[in-house]
């Protein structure tokens, strides 16, 4: 991992940096990029002109180990309402939430009652949660709530790591169950033991793991295999994979960030690929944003750019 790469990471875990960079009006600025404002209203109209260039999209306001029950509950009464949102402006989009801003680490029965509550909401508009992985200490209970939502109801989907050693054991594991995946390469700092270091190892473990989700038994469990990457060399690997199969353009689905990439969905979309968009909103950007550093130090220049603008 490069050094800049660990810095960030562990920089997104202070709340110190958290209020400094918060109150700086040139690091909003930046962030910017990478969400379109803060409300649920603001993320609605970016799907919409996302929707005019035929890039349906995944809404998840950011926000992540919450410290009370209320502050949970607040979190899913947010989302019941977004789902309603979204119905009625039939929008195309669906919902990521992350377990610990369902209060995961307060307590496991009424973090997995509140997501309960997400996918029925879910399945009354018609809609999809998905379910997104944190550090890998909470992937035995996030696998775990993804097993009892999708126990109930078939529109859940949760994010696997293949940067995690442990995954190709996890995919097998949850084929059986139908649920919906969507492969990453993940995005937390993680020990070597835990996750391969190498980005060549990363990569090679995320297209083994595409291929399993391309193969017969996958698909013949009605999984929905998502591709959430902008790695272009690795969608073109996973679009071969997928015709060696037999599978057409149309077979594969990919999930990326808003203001990543732009270039890369439209063409995609060109090609008959199926393409979401996620898009971030709300005002707990600070980790997150973090982690978009992490993933491409360069990005730190633009932050360094935006103080300089006007
Ligand atoms: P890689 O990092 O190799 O990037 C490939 C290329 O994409 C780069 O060369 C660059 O051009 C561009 N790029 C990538 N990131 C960029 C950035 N931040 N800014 C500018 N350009 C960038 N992780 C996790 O641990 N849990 C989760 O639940 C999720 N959920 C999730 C959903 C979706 C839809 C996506 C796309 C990603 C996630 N992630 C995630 C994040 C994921 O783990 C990973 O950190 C990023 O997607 C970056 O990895 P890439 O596959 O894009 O490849």
């Amino acid at each position: 991992m490069g050094i800049m790469r660990t810095v960030l990471l562990a920089g997104s875990q202070s709340p110190w940096l958290r209020r400094q960079a918060t109150r700086r009006r040139f690091v909003r600025r930046a962030v910017s990029r990478f969400m379109p404002g803060e409300q649920l209203g603001d993320a609605l109209a970016a799907a919409e002109r996302l929707r005019a260039q035929g890039l349906p999209a995944v809404l998840t306001r950011l926000g992540e180990n919450v410290a009370s029950e209320a502050e949970a509950d607040a979190v899913r009464d947010h989302y019941l309402g977004a789902f309603d949102a979204i119905a009625a402006q039939s929008a195309e989009a669906e919902i990521s939430v992350k377990p610990t801003q369902l209060g995961l680490d307060l307590d496991r029965e009424r973090c997995c009652a509140r997501l309960l509550a997400l996918v029925e909401r879910a399945h009354q508009r018609g809609n999809f949660v998905w379910i997104d992985m944190e550090q890998s200490g909470y992937v035995d209970a996030t696998l775990e709530l993804t097993r009892r939502a999708r126990a109930v109801r078939a529109n859940v989907g949760v994010c696997l790591q293949a940067y995690l050693r442990r995954t190709p054991a996890d995919l097998q594991a949850l084929i059986p169950s139908g649920a919906g995946v969507r492969l990453v390469k993940g995005a937390y700092m993680e020990p070597a033991e835990v996750a391969f270091p190498a980005k060549a190892d990363v990569d090679r473990a995320f297209l083994a793991l595409a291929e399993t989700l391309l193969d017969a038994p996958a698909r013949a469990a009605g999984v929905r295999a998502v591709f959430g990457t902008h790695d272009r060399a690795l969608s073109a690997s996973i679009r071969a994979a997928a015709a060696r199969r037999g599978l057409g353009p149309a077979d594969c689905e990919f999930h990326m960030l808003f203001g990543i990439q732009a270039r890369e969905q439209e063409r995609l979309v060109a090609e008959g690929a199926r393409v979401r968009v996620l898009v971030s909103y709300g005002d707990y950007w600070f980790p997150w944003y973090m982690r978009r550093l992490a993933e491409r130090p360069a990005n730190v220049l633009f932050v360094v750019r935006s103080l300089f603008r006007r």
